[in-house]
């Protein structure tokens, strides 16, 4: 039996780091755990305030680690260098504004079709494996599927939201099983990730057709109580078939 694979989101390893300006937490550090304890990928976001994750991160990590390393950047010309230049294993292409705690929403895939349809030409030269961040919605994978995606991630926020706060959530949820349906059946690799902890962990790994969680805030908030040894192992069990 394959269990979906699990990536796992460092970014708020970075996020304590920079709170007092100090050299621990060490972002390599975790991503190197994550790597001896089971995690598929590693995801850092390098975002262009530079909040958490910083190039010097991104060097190193890139450097040391075996697993595969996803990078998250906004669809902008000076990431698209950054990432020709450090050549990570997955770019994951994500909105991104500046006064946003957190990335709010999918890509805005119909107004930004024709740069992130060369973008994704650029990135595939160098074989990076193309993700992009979007909302549920079946033009928007149809639009993915057009400028050459290898993959999308499915944006979980809303749904976890409904979850969180005991709401009803099996709209949300139909309309997710009816974007990875679809996208699988246009031939897309289908990933889910934001805001996935435990309890929707289990809800969305029933949807079938997910080859990937992203997971990260919940996660390392979790390793403070249990380890990140612990939190990685629960997500993997959540996740075997
Ligand atoms: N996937 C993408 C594309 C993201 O932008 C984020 C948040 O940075 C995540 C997954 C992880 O979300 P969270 O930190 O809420 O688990």
């Amino acid at each position: 039996m394959r269990s979906i694979r699990l990536g796992v989101n460092i970014d708020h390893v970075a996020t304590v780091r920079n709170a007092r300006g100090e050299n621990y937490p060490s972002p390599l550090r975790a991503a190197l755990l994550c790597e001896k304890y089971g995690a598929n990928s590693v995801t850092i976001h390098l975002r262009e305030d530079r909040r958490h994750i910083r190039d010097f991160d991104l060097k190193v990590i890139k450097k040391k680690l075996k697993i595969p390393l996803n990078l998250e950047i906004a669809p902008v010309k000076h990431m698209v260098k950054i990432s020709l230049k450090y050549k990570p294993d997955y770019v994951c292409i994500v909105p991104e504004k500046r006064r946003e705690i957190t990335t709010e929403g999918g890509l805005n895939l119909k107004k930004k079709s024709n740069l992130i349809r060369n973008i994704i030409k650029n990135l595939k030269k160098e074989n990076i494996r193309i993700s992009l961040f979007i909302e549920p919605n079946l033009s928007d994978i149809k639009l993915a599927k057009e400028i050459k995606s290898d993959c999308v991630e499915i944006h979980t926020g809303k749904i976890c939201n409904l979850l969180n706060q005991g709401k009803k959530y099996t709209i949300e949820l139909d309309r997710i099983k009816k974007a990875v349906n679809f996208a699988n059946k246009i031939g897309l690799e289908v990933h889910v990730g934001h805001g996935i902890n435990f309890s929707s962990a289990k809800v969305l790994s029933k949807v079938k057709g997910i080859k990937e969680f992203n997971i990260g805030h919940f996660l390392i908030g979790e390793s403070i109580f249990i380890g990140i040894n612990k939190s990685i192992k629960k997500f993997k069990q959540i996740l075997k078939k």
